[in-house]
């Protein structure tokens, strides 16, 4: 069984008293399911979140992390800093960081390697853009972007990656791709990671959907068979929005 998963990217928003006043409400509201909740606010946030949840199940994550243990990186975060504080699953490759901050596959794959070796989970995102998915190339840029960033891993780190697939296109725009794109896409990742390792390996991964997840519509997106929870943006910053996408699942 795989597990369902849904995980709130707070990005660039909500400071420490915001974020304090975020996670009680929503930990009063949480509703009770089977699925694993977290929420990923922002870098200087963490530690107080992580205190703030201490005897909550939801987990804190992190929407970033550098690939180097430590050393002249300013501005970066360390997998030791982040374990340190008590978070272990970091977000990587999220179009945002691949598109304002020049995250290549490249970076990614390190970044990827350094966690897993630091035995923490990775969310890895991806997705096409809306021009790719005009012209049919959706299928071709997602399958180079997993084998770019994650099949010359070994099969055993498989167990530790968490997928995440956000059609650039519909995140943040109020475009949600629909449950059926989302479904063909979810299943066409799979045979993918089946072709590149086996089908134990890609039944086992959970594969979330991200891209204007909203209340109205996320229960059909979640009751399609490949569909393994969500990676919820704007309204995971609402925690009423936030509950009703986790009740949804
Ligand atoms: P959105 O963002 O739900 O606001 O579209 C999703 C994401 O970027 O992970």
């Amino acid at each position: 069984m795989r597990s369902k998963i849904v995980a709130g990217n707070w990005k660039m928003n909500k400071n420490l008293t915001e974020t304090e006043a975020l996670l009680v409400q929503l930990s009063a509201k949480l509703p009770d399911t089977d699925a694993e909740v977290m929420v990923a606010p922002t870098f200087v946030n963490l530690a107080a979140a992580v205190r703030t949840l201490d005897s909550s199940r939801i987990e804190v994550i992190a929407q970033n992390m550098h690939f180097a243990p430590n050393g002249a990186y300013t501005g970066e975060i360390s997998a030791d800093m982040l374990l340190n504080i008590g978070v272990d699953t970091v977000i990587i490759g999220h179009s945002e960081r691949r598109a304002y901050f020049g995250e290549t596959d490249e970076i990614l794959v390190k970044k990827v390697v350094a966690a897993l070796e630091n035995n923490m989970r990775v969310m890895f995102c991806f997705g096409e853009e809306l021009e790719d998915r005009k012209s049919g190339n959706h299928f071709n840029i997602v399958e180079s972007q997993l084998k770019n960033a994650l099949f010359s891993l070994d099969v055993s780190h498989w167990n530790k990656i968490i997928l995440a697939y956000e059609p650039v296109w519909a995140i943040g725009t109020g475009e949600t791709a629909s449950p059926e794109q989302a479904q063909e896409m979810h299943a066409f990742i799979r045979k993918t990671i089946t072709e590149a390792y086996n089908s134990g390996v890609a039944n086992k991964v959970s594969i979330l959907y991200g891209g204007s997840v909203k209340p109205a519509n996320a229960k059909e997106i979640f009751s399609k068979p490949d569909v393994d929870g969500g990676l919820i943006g704007g309204a995971s910053l609402v925690a009423d929005d936030f509950a009703a996408i986790i009740k949804a699942i």
